[in-house]
């Protein structure tokens, strides 16, 4: 169901779900006007496509620039395309809108964290390491847990390397990459002023 190489996402749709779904505007243009398909760029999105086919988890490690915030947003369009419910959260975005969620009077709509745990798929980006993060990355850990056992794909983005993972999320979690999903370790030098 899921073609990596689709080429029918068009500004519209992309656009369409920037605001309604957190996914980065700057990178939506990019899908629609000069997204490059080279070859690194395509094998990201199979390699992603197989992990999200099994509902699996997949966790995309790679410096800075590598393009992972492009890839996720990608399969955010993608599923919206079918009218499928994709969020895109950076790990910091969706604590701090769960927490004006708690702290709303009144009607307060739909809580960020069940959102996060019921979407089609959910995108999350910036998983970092530094101190006063973990425990973030335990509430994460949660929603990650929940959507595994229910599930549901889920796409972790984080220049935290392979070998440090277990140190930013519990080790139980990491090692769900392996039933089903994906645990990518990009190579490679910053393409920002490339294209
Ligand atoms: N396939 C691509 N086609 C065109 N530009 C890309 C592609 N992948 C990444 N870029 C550009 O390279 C830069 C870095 O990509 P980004 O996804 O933000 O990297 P990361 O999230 O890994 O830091 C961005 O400015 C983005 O527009
Ligand atoms: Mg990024």
């Amino acid at each position: 169901m899921i073609h990596a190489d689709d080429k029918t996402i068009t500004l519209e749709l992309a656009l369409s779900v920037a605001h309604t779904r957190g996914f980065p505007i700057r990178h939506l243009r990019v899908i629609e006007h000069e997204l490059r398909r080279d070859e690194a760029f395509n094998s990201l999105l199979a390699d992603i496509k197989r992990g999200i086919e099994t509902s699996g988890l997949v966790i995309v490690s790679g410096n800075a620039g590598t393009g992972k915030t492009m890839a996720g947003t990608w399969f955010g369009v993608w599923y919206s395309k079918y009218r499928m419910r994709a969020m895109y959260w950076t790990v910091s975005g969706l604590m701090s809108d769960q927490k004006s969620w708690f702290g709303k009077q009144g009607d307060k709509g739909e809580e960020p964290f069940a959102i996060a745990k019921s979407c089609a798929l959910l995108v999350i980006d910036q998983l970092k390491a530094e101190a006063g993060t973990m425990y973030d990355n335990n509430e994460l850990a949660e929603i990650i847990d929940q959507r595994y056992q229910d599930m549901r794909p889920t796409i972790v983005l984080t220049n935290v390397a392979k070998p440090k993972l277990p140190e930013v999320l519990p080790y139980h979690i990491v090692d769900r990459t392996r039933d089903g999903g994906a645990l990518i370790e990009l190579q490679g030098k910053s393409l920002r002023g490339v294209a």
